[in-house]
């Protein structure tokens, strides 16, 4: 029997959201990734790591998922020095970021802002290939305006021996909403040498269903806010069973206060340490029947006891059969 093995699942780099903290509990309370992109570094600040990003890619800080780190620059003498750093602490492979759409960074040719430019492109790999031990893997959009800027990369692309190319198929300035692009992402797929992860707007298990039938050769699949929302869905994918119930609502829970009491022991003051939850709750909400409502009540808090009384109260009441009903 041809049978296909288990899809791999790679959590996407959301800044802000899935580092090191989040990763781990993660890890602790669910299955089902396999590995991560970590959300971006930068070099702008000179060619060291600094403390905080260091922190988020030491080994010992990410004993319970791989990660690849992932480095936004547009200078390739100082993704070098910073590969070389993440090299020596272990890091095997490094993933560019192609892919940023914030106008702030791409005006900078930064990001989603280099796509237009396939000449700056093959002059960056020219000289990082020279000299990285890692591997590299690179992340990127259809294009900064256009999808079909793509077109122009693929040769540039096919020059070097990039380990993997994740594709987000929407254009900068789509940002994360309005229509991927599956046809242009088609072409893609076919005329790259490099293998190819697909990454945006899997949401839910039919989405991939529909997604794995259009392209059965992909076997890697990078999922960001659907993990968010809910964090059942890689297990759910692999087809190890839907969560429903009591189970589930509790599990969910523990991982919440875990994440909250991981927060508050490095978070300076309350209202940064609500802040910091608060950006999750935009995805947790969905999850519950009652969501809508109770992401009002969040986003009104002012300070950690207040999002605690507003939370703990939700789950005290929350129905089991009333969530995770995906
Ligand atoms: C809040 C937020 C932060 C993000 N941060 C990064 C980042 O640091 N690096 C990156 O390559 N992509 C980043 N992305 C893009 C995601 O990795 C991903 O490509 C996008 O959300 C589409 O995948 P999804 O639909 O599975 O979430 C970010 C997206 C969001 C919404």
């Amino acid at each position: 029997m041809n049978e296909r093995s288990e899809p791999r699942i790679c959590l996407a780099p959301l800044r802000g959201l899935t580092g090191a903290i989040f990763r781990n509990t993660y890890a602790e309370f669910f299955d089902g990734i396999d590995w991560a992109v970590t959300p971006f570094l930068t070099t702008i600040a000179g060619t060291r790591l600094k403390a905080s990003q260091l922190k988020e890619v030491l080994p010992e800080n990410n004993r319970l998922m791989p990660i690849v780190p992932q480095i936004l620059s547009k200078t390739a003498d100082r993704f070098i020095t910073l590969s070389k750093a993440l090299f020596d602490l272990g890091h095997g492979t490094v993933n560019w970021n192609l892919g940023c759409p914030f106008a702030k960074v791409a005006k900078k040719m930064r990001g989603s802002g280099l796509l237009p430019h396939p000449d700056l492109i093959d002059a960056f790999l020219e000289a990082v290939f020279k000299k990285i031990p890692n591997q590299l893997s690179i992340k990127t959009r259809l294009g900064r305006r256009q999808p079909d800027e793509f077109f122009k990369l693929i040769p540039v692309f096919n020059r070097y021996p990039i380990k993997e190319i994740i594709i987000h198929p929407r254009t900068g300035e789509q940002m994360y909403t309005g229509r991927v692009d599956l046809d242009v992402f088609e072409q893609c797929l076919a005329s790259l040498r490099a293998d190819v992860i697909y990454n945006g707007d899997v949401n839910e298990v039919r989405d991939f269903k529909a997604l794995q039938a259009r392209f059965p050769a992909l076997s890697t699949w990078m999922i960001g806010r659907g993990v968010l929302a809910n964090p059942y869905l890689p297990v759910m994918i692999k087809g190890r069973g839907a969560p429903g119930g009591i189970d589930c609502l509790d599990r969910f829970r523990r991982f919440h206060d875990t994440l909250f009491e991981r927060y508050a022991a490095v978070r300076h003051g309350p209202v940064h340490l609500a802040d910091s939850m608060k950006g999750y709750w935009g995805y947790f909400a969905g999850a519950f029947c009652d969501g809508a409502h109770l992401l009002k009540q969040i986003r009104k808090v002012h300070g950690a006891a207040q999002y605690q009384e507003v939370v703990q109260r939700f789950f005290d009441g929350a129905d089991p059969e009333c969530c995770f009903t995906f």
